[in-house]
């Protein structure tokens, strides 16, 4: 076991849909497990040969409803863990994880004029199930969930969602996609279907409303390219991408190739090492043996974040890590490069 990971039980799982199921988790040593609403747990699993691999998955339970910890994993053909987890996986088992991480998250507060526009595909309705339930039961903004399946068999949640709705009638604005459906505009998300639930619920002439998007890469191009096109500023909409896909075009190298320090300090000790390109700040620290947090490796993912106290660092990648973010300092270890001397990052 990774010395900074945490040991988590299966205490119970439920079949969501023919290949999801959720898993109720407890920590072994008792601990609580701190997480938002949003974020996700990285699980470490072995190959066969013994190497270490990372998969993270949403959390769906809701801490504003105090209730247990719970991920939701989806079977994806030919996809070697999640088939394990949904196929063998049993209560009483034992996973390791570091953690939960993760950007996707809700403001820490906002105004009861905020309203949040939810749209999700498929599994991406864990992270958003989750912030679903948090506002509803903690708040008493206006929320409109845009979620798409293929049919409703295929639709995870979707009795709690419904209850969600009965309870929260005037609060819980919610719209059914079945893309199995004859009818056009409660099929495919298209931009046209787009258009007209936006002028349903006003979703683009308002600056009060919050977006946020998972799905597969499509699916959230095609929303984010219509919001933008709509006049929605890039803070307003968040996006949790789950399939992490390597960049198609050739990616550039930093201003500055030279070595420098990078003092990190992490999990109450600090460390410095020497970082050259081509390798990253992560990749130094791990030929090294320290152990940091990450998942995707290749800034998509937000796990491996750390905020720059002093110096430049220069992220050939960045997929999570959005204005505010950059402004307060936040950088990615796995695609971060030190440029122009010596630097000093928290994690
Ligand atoms: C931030 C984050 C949050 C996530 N949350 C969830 C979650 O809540 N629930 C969940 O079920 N999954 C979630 N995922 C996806 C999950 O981490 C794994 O990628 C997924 O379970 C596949 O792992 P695997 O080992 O089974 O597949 P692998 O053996 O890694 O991959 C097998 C094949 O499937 C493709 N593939 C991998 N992932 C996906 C995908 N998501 N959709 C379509 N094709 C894919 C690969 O490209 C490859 O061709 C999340 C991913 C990220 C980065
Ligand atoms: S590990 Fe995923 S962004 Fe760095």
């Amino acid at each position: 076991m990774n010395s900074l990971s945490t040991l988590l039980r299966i205490t119970s799982i439920k079949t969501e849909t023919v290949d999801t199921k959720s898993f109720t988790l407890e920590t072994v040593d008792g601990k609580p497990l701190v997480y938002k609403p949003g974020q996700f747990l990285t699980l470490l699993f072995k190959h066969s040969n013994g190497d270490e691999v990372r998969r993270s998955y949403s959390i769906s339970s809701s801490t504003t409803l105090e209730e247990p910890l719970t991920i939701t994993i989806k079977k994806i053909p030919n996809g070697e863990f999640s088939r394990k987890m949904v196929d063998q996986a049993r209560e009483g088992n034992l996973l390791n994880s570091i953690g939960a991480a993760g950007l996707f998250t809700l403001p820490d507060s906002y105004p009861a004029h905020q309203r949040f526009c939810f749209l999700a595909a498929g599994s991406g309705i864990t992270p958003i199930f989750a912030q679903i339930k948090s506002i509803l039961y903690g708040s008493a903004n206006r929320v409109i969930l845009i979620y798409s399946n293929r049919s409703a068999s295929s639709t995870i949640f979707l009795d709690e969602i419904l209850q969600l709705k009965d309870q929260f009638k005037d609060q819980l604005m919610l719209e059914l996609l079945f893309s199995e459906s004859a009818i056009l505009t409660q099929s495919r998300l298209t931009q046209g279907v787009l258009d007209q639930l936006a002028q349903k619920h006003a979703l683009y002439k308002d600056d009060d409303t919050l977006f946020y998007l998972c799905g597969p890469s499509a699916y959230m191009r095609m929303i984010n390219i219509k919001l933008r096109a709509e006049g929605i500023s890039p803070e307003s909409i968040k996006k949790e991408l789950f399939l992490v896909e390597a960049p198609t075009h050739k990616l550039a190298e930093p201003p500055d190739t030279d070595r420098h320090s990078v003092t990190i300090y992490y999990n109450n000790r600090s460390f410095t090492i020497e970082v050259q390109y081509p390798e990253s700040i992560l990749a130094t620290a791990k030929k090294q043996g320290e152990q940091l947090p990450y998942s995707c490796e290749t800034g998509q993912c937000g796990t491996c974040a750390a905020i720059c106290t002093s110096g430049k660092v220069w992220m050939r990648y960045n997929e999570v890590l959005g204005k505010k973010a950059l402004t307060d300092g936040y950088i990615l270890t796995c695609t971060g490069y030190p440029i122009d001397g010596p630097v000093t990052l928290k994690l």
